[in-house]
């Protein structure tokens, strides 16, 4: 059996939480920090609990997406008071702990001041441990837990959503990562429930009692995957079961969806996922001008191309994947959505964008 699976259970412990807003008085930045103390537990103490978001709009991890180049271009453009963190796209850990020079691809270098989280999934405890911490050696802010992938490989894995079905083994593996970070913020990120949302409350407190210093609830089950319709209510009945801090995701599509999001669930933090595929300033509520929109894209492609992280094939991939969702400074029209889609010229395209970017 794995040595970290035998650990006794714990009960949860009981916790009071804070979570401040303060400013910086020399840079006039905002930040945030979420202190809980576990009276129990002694291990949770409040430096492993301090969040190190910048402010309480997040930008969601998302595999294919995610990557350093597209991070940067976003954190880029919204100031570190308006997008408070990101995620790398998630780190799938399996038969080995994942190593040292792959954890620093995905964090890749630091150039802004909103952190950027390191997401791990898998359900091996000591190898999962052994990873978090050679992430936050890596420069890791905060590890997050992936308990929402729906991929029939991570299923099949026993991870990601799979864990769904079973609370205890939630607790276990955020027991298991919280335990191996005595310095350092441990999230985990859960879906609704695995076919429904009626466990909600028993996940979101085994995140706790494992000694979580955050929640972020994708208010989708897995068996809803990514449907249009969402109810906001399940994130309000997370809030409601636990003391730490939550952070409420699913079908943020405006800036003000951020704010109206907060209000009506009572969640500390919001991230947004494919709602920032479409527009990336949705964290500062800028309008930009078709100008700007070009000019993002030309960004984003340079920085794929620069850092030679893509081959040249995949630049076009990557563009597109936006266009799916891309609605910011009304680049194209509903009606043209398809032919930018279907464009395979990659260098029509980037001389395309180059004239829009000049206005
Ligand atoms: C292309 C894509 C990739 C994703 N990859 C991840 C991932 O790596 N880890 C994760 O926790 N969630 C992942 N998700 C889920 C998002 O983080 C988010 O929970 C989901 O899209 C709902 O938010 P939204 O309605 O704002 O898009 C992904 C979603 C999309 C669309």
């Amino acid at each position: 059996m794995d040595r970290l699976a035998a650990c006794p259970h714990h009960a949860a412990p009981h916790a009071h939480r804070s979570l401040e807003y303060t400013g910086d008085p020399r840079t006039g930045e905002a930040s945030i920090s979420a202190a809980i103390d576990f009276d129990t537990t002694g291990h949770n103490d409040e430096q492993r609990n301090r969040l190190p978001f910048t402010a309480p709009w997040l930008l969601a991890p998302m595999e294919g997406v995610t990557e350093p180049c597209f991070r940067d271009v976003v954190l880029g453009r919204n100031a570190a008071t308006e997008l408070g963190g990101a995620f790398t796209e998630f780190v799938r850990v399996s038969e080995v702990p994942t190593p040292p020079h792959v954890l620093r691809r995905h964090l890749g270098p630091q150039r802004f001041d909103a952190p950027v989280g390191l997401q791990l999934m898998g359900s091996d405890l000591a190898k999962l441990a052994a990873t978090a911490q050679s992430a936050v050696e890596c420069g890791a802010p905060l590890v997050d837990l992936n308990f929402g992938c729906p991929a029939k490989g991570a299923i099949r894995g026993c991870a990601g959503s799979a864990l769904l079905k079973d609370p205890a083994a939630v607790e276990r593996v955020v027991r298991a990562v919280a335990r191996a970070l005595p310095a350092t913020p441990v999230s985990a990120k859960i879906r609704a429930g695995y076919d429904d949302a009626s466990q909600i409350e028993a996940l979101a407190r085994a995140v706790e009692a494992g000694g979580a210093a955050l929640l972020t609830v994708h208010c989708r089950t897995r068996a809803e995957a990514y449907r249009p319709g969402v109810d906001w209510k399940r994130i309000a009945r997370a809030v409601a079961a636990v003391s730490i801090p939550v952070c409420g995701n699913g079908s943020v599509a405006t800036h003000a969806d951020l704010q109206r999001m907060r209000d009506e669930t009572g969640c500390a933090f919001v991230m947004v996922g494919r709602g920032a595929l479409a527009d990336p300033w949705i964290f500062s509520g800028t309008r930009v001008s078709r100008a700007e929109a070009a000019r993002f894209l030309l960004d984003y492609a340079d920085a794929m191309r620069t850092r030679a992280q893509f081959p040249a094939g995949g630049i076009l991939a990557r563009l597109k994947q936006l266009f799916r969702h891309w609605t910011a400074g009304g680049l194209f029209a509903e009606h043209e959505r398809r032919a930018w889609l279907q464009q395979s010229d990659g260098a029509a395209l980037l001389a395309r964008l180059e004239r829009d970017s000049h206005g």
